[in-house]
């Protein structure tokens, strides 16, 4: 992660700035360019739009590191009236969740126990669920769950971070299971001692580990990156593949590759967060991206 994005992120964490996101105009504004709304419905009506142009979808419910079981458990219930509304509205879309939501920072078991049901869930209306990757404090307990989960349901996903040092023995350890498994390139701030930090590295990092995924025939990847030359990859990489893959990218980046993927014949998921949460998701995608800050810094105070 660049000396900027540290630097937005750790500004951003600062209590006025939050305020001022979240409380003003511009602020709002930003996070709607990333956001389909503050309801189930606004990203209900975002993703039929989306499944009309040809998209499919990733609904996820904006919130993270709850600290007590009624948030986590109210969490679970949302996604289960996503999935009811993916089921009855025939929605081309699955979810992801963060397991942080769904309790795992207060109690593994309930954090198991909800996705369970989840899992459960999503089978009924013939979906599947993907595990976001969360920062390093989680991603023991995340990959141990992923496991067992997946070895039970058969129907999940998980996020790996091609900036972790772990990530390739991880590919190996969860590759033969089978699911879907979403290649990003990781979004907190990490200590050296456990991800890659310059721009280079990372890019490389995740080039190899799409050749790995993309070669192997029994998983099924998502390409999530926005990246033109990794997106050139994986396209050349699929002239090799048998079995289905899919790109996958954030909703309001690069709106306009999305569909000229799907226009050239690829799948294209596009991840869709709603909720009134979206304070902490918002950061992140400004620590991505200079242009992203400096539009709403002369929002906010003009220029
Ligand atoms: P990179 O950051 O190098 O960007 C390449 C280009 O894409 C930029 O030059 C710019 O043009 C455009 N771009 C990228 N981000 C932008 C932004 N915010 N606004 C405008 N333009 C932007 N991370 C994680 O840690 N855990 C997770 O579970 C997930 N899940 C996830 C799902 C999906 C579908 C995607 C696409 C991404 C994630 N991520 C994630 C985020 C990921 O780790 C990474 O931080 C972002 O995707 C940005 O990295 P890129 O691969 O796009 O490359």
């Amino acid at each position: 992660m660049s000396v900027f994005s540290k630097a937005v992120i750790a500004l951003t964490e600062a209590g006025p700035v939050e305020k001022t996101i979240t409380g003003t105009r511009p602020g709002r504004a930003l996070a709607h360019r990333f956001v389909a709304g503050d309801t189930l419905d606004d990203a209900v009506s975002v993703a039929r739009k989306l499944n009309d142009d040809g998209l499919v979808v990733s609904l996820d419910f904006l919130g993270e590191e709850v600290s007590d079981r009624t948030s986590a458990v109210e969490a679970r219930d949302e996604y289960l009236e996503g999935l009811e509304r993916i089921g009855s509205e025939g929605l081309q879309a699955n979810i992801s969740v963060k397991l942080s939501q769904l309790g795992l920072a207060i109690d593994e078991g309930l954090a198991i126990e909800l996705l369970d049901s989840l899992a459960e869930a999503a089978h009924r209306v013939s979906t599947t669920v993907t595990i976001d990757m969360e920062d390093s404090r989680f991603t023991d307990a995340t990959v141990r769950i992923y496991e067992k989960t997946q070895t039970h349901h058969g129907n999940l996903g998980l996020a790996l971070q091609a900036y972790l040092h772990r990530t390739p023995d991880d590919l190996k350890r969860l590759m033969p299971l089978g699911g879907h498994l979403r290649l990003c390139k990781g979004a907190y701030v990490e200590e050296p001692d456990v991800a890659l930090t310059s721009k280079t590295a990372v890019d490389q990092a995740y080039a190899g580990q799409l050749r790995t995924l993309m070669a192997d025939e029994e998983v099924r990847p998502a390409v999530a990156t926005h990246d033109l030359e990794l997106v050139d990859l994986a396209r050349e990489l699929a002239r090799d593949r048998e079995q289905p893959f899919e790109f996958q990218m954030l909703y309001g980046v690069r709106s306009s590759l999305q569909r000229q993927l799907v226009a050239d014949g690829f799948t294209m998921r596009v991840y869709l967060p709603f909720g009134s949460q979206w304070y902490p998701y918002l950061t992140r995608r400004l620590a991505e991206r200079p242009s992203n800050a400096w539009f709403f810094v002369r929002s906010v105070f003009g220029s």
